[in-house]
C-alpha cells in the first residue's frame, strides 16, 4: 500500500445513525469546528500513544440504504442529535464521503464467496484511492438475528469450501470480517453480531496478521452496571435481583423490535453482572420499541440487595442518553486504537479494549474501573510513544 499517513475508517452501515455521527464528528475536529468530548483516546492517560490523528481518518463505506449521509445528518440534526450549523458547514465534506460508500444489496445471491470477493475488493480499492497506510473496518449496521451455529465455523479450510456453496454460513457481522481480513484490514464489531470470534475466523487473522476487537459498545445500561456491579462486589453487599427496562427509538430500536436481534442484544448484555459478582442474580431485561424517542434511550433498572444481617435495600437509576452521541466517539477512539495495534504488529484478538464493549472477547474483567486500567497499560506499551 502507498503511504500518505491517512488510516480508513470503513464503516459497515456508514447512513446509519451511529456512523453518520461519527463522520459529522470526525469532519467537524478536522476543521476545528467541534471539540473532543466522549473521546476517550484524547483524555491524558491515553493521548500520548502514538495513534492516528482523527483529522488523518479518511471514512468510506458500504449501506444498503439509499438516504445519503447528508440527508440522513440533516434527519438527526432536525432530531437534536447533530448541531444544525455544524451539518451545513459540512455539506460538500459529507457529499465526499457519500461518494466513497458503495450501496450493497440488502439480500445478496448467490455463494457468499463471491460477496466477500467483492467486498474486499472495494477494501482494497479504498485504501489504494485514498493511500492509506490501512483501513480499520468497524461494523456499525443494524443488529442481526443470532447466527445458527455451523461446523465449518470451526475451521478455516471448512469454512472456505463451505463459503462456495448456495447456503449462507456466515452472517452478516462474520462475513465483513472475514473480508475484512482477506483484504489485510483490522476489523471491530460494534454490533452484538458473531463477528470474528469463530473460531475459523480467529485463524484467519492470526494468518493475514490482522487484529480485532469487539464487540456490541457499551454505551449506556451497560456502562452503568459496569461501574455499579463492582461497588456492590467491592462493598460485599448481595445483589438479590437486577431488573432492567430498556425504551429505545430510532433505527436500532426498530430493528431490536424484532425477536431475534433483541435475542442477540439481551445475551451480549447479560455478561456483566453475573461475570462480576460471580453468582447468578435474578432479573428480566426489557427492551422495548419507542419510536416517539428517537435516538434518545432510557434505561430504568432496580436493583434489590442484601446488607448486614440481611437487611434489603433497593437502588434504582435512570439513564437518558443519546445513542449515537455516546456511540460515535467510541468509534472513532477504536479505529485509533485498532490501526494503532496493527501499526504495532499486533495480530487476533484485542482484549485490552474490553472498556469499549458489553460482551468483551477474551476478557471476563467488566469493571469499568479495572477495564480503563487495562486500556491505559496496554497504550503505553505501544512502541513509539509521542512524549
Ligand atoms: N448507539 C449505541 O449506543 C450503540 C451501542 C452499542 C451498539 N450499537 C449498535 O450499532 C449499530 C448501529 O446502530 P444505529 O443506531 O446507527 O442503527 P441504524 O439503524 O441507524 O443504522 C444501521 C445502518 O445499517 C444499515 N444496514 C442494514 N443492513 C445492512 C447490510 N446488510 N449492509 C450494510 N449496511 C446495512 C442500515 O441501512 C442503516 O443505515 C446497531 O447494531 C446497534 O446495536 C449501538
Amino acid at each position: 500500500m502507498d503511504t500518505s499517513g491517512a488510516t480508513g475508517l470503513w464503516l459497515v452501515g456508514a447512513r446509519g445513525s451511529v456512523a453518520t455521527t461519527a463522520a459529522v464528528g470526525a469532519l467537524g475536529i478536522g476543521h476545528g469546528l467541534a471539540g473532543r468530548t466522549g473521546l476517550v483516546t484524547e483524555r491524558p492517560d491515553v493521548a500520548g500513544a502514538p495513534l492516528p490523528r482523527v483529522e488523518d481518518l479518511v471514512v468510506g463505506g458500504h449501506d444498503i440504504s439509499t438516504t445519503t449521509l447528508s440527508k440522513r445528518a440533516e434527519a438527526l440534526a432536525e432530531g437534536g442529535v447533530l448541531p444544525p450549523a455544524l451539518v451545513r458547514a459540512l455539506g460538500p465534506d459529507l457529499e465526499e464521503v457519500d461518494r466513497r460508500i458503495r450501496q450493497v444489496s440488502e439480500h445478496p445471491h448467490g455463494p457468499q464467496a463471491a460477496r466477500a470477493g467483492r467486498i474486499a475488493a472495494d477494501l482494497r480499492d479504498f485504501a489504494r484511492r485514498e493511500r492509506c497506510d490501512r483501513v480499520v473496518v468497524v461494523n456499525v449496521s443494524s443488529t442481526e438475528s443470532p447466527l445458527p451455529s455451523h461446523p465449518a465455523h470451526e475451521d478455516l479450510s471448512a469454512l472456505e469450501s463451505a463459503l462456495r456453496q448456495d447456503e449462507p454460513v456466515l452472517g452478516r457481522s462474520s462475513l465483513y470480517a472475514y473480508a475484512a481480513f482477506r483484504a489485510g484490514c483490522a476489523y471491530v464489531d460494534f454490533t452484538p453480531g458473531a463477528g470474528a470470534r469463530l473460531p475459523a475466523l480467529r485463524e484467519l487473522a492470526e494468518r493475514e496478521g490482522v487484529p480485532w476487537a469487539g464487540s456490541d459498545g457499551k454505551t449506556g445500561e451497560t456502562l452503568l452496571k459496569s461501574v455499579l456491579a463492582p461497588m456492590f462486589a467491592a462493598r460485599g453487599l448481595k445483589v438479590r435481583s437486577w431488573a432492567g427496562t430498556n425504551l429505545l427509538g430510532g433505527g436500532d430500536g426498530a430493528t431490536l423490535a424484532d425477536p431475534g436481534p433483541q435475542r442477540s442484544k439481551a445475551r451480549s448484555k447479560s455478561r456483566t453482572v453475573q461475570e462480576t459478582l460471580g453468582y447468578p442474580v435474578e432479573g428480566p431485561l426489557h427492551i422495548d420499541y419507542v419510536p416517539n424517542l428517537g435516538d434518545w434511550k432510557t434505561a430504568w433498572d432496580h436493583i434489590s440487595f442484601e446488607g448486614f444481617l440481611g437487611v434489603g435495600m433497593t437502588l434504582q437509576f435512570t439513564w437518558q442518553g443519546c445513542d449515537s452521541a455516546l456511540a460515535a466517539p467510541l468509534v472513532l477512539d477504536l479505529a485509533r486504537l485498532v490501526a494503532a495495534a496493527h501499526a504495532a504488529g499486533y495480530s487476533g484478538p484485542l482484549p485490552a479494549l474490553a472498556f469499549f464493549f458489553k460482551d468483551p472477547v477474551d476478557c471476563t474483567e467488566h469493571g469499568l474501573a479495572a477495564q480503563y486500567e487495562l486500556l491505559v497499560r496496554w497504550a503505553a506499551g505501544l512502541p513509539g510513544r509521542r512524549t
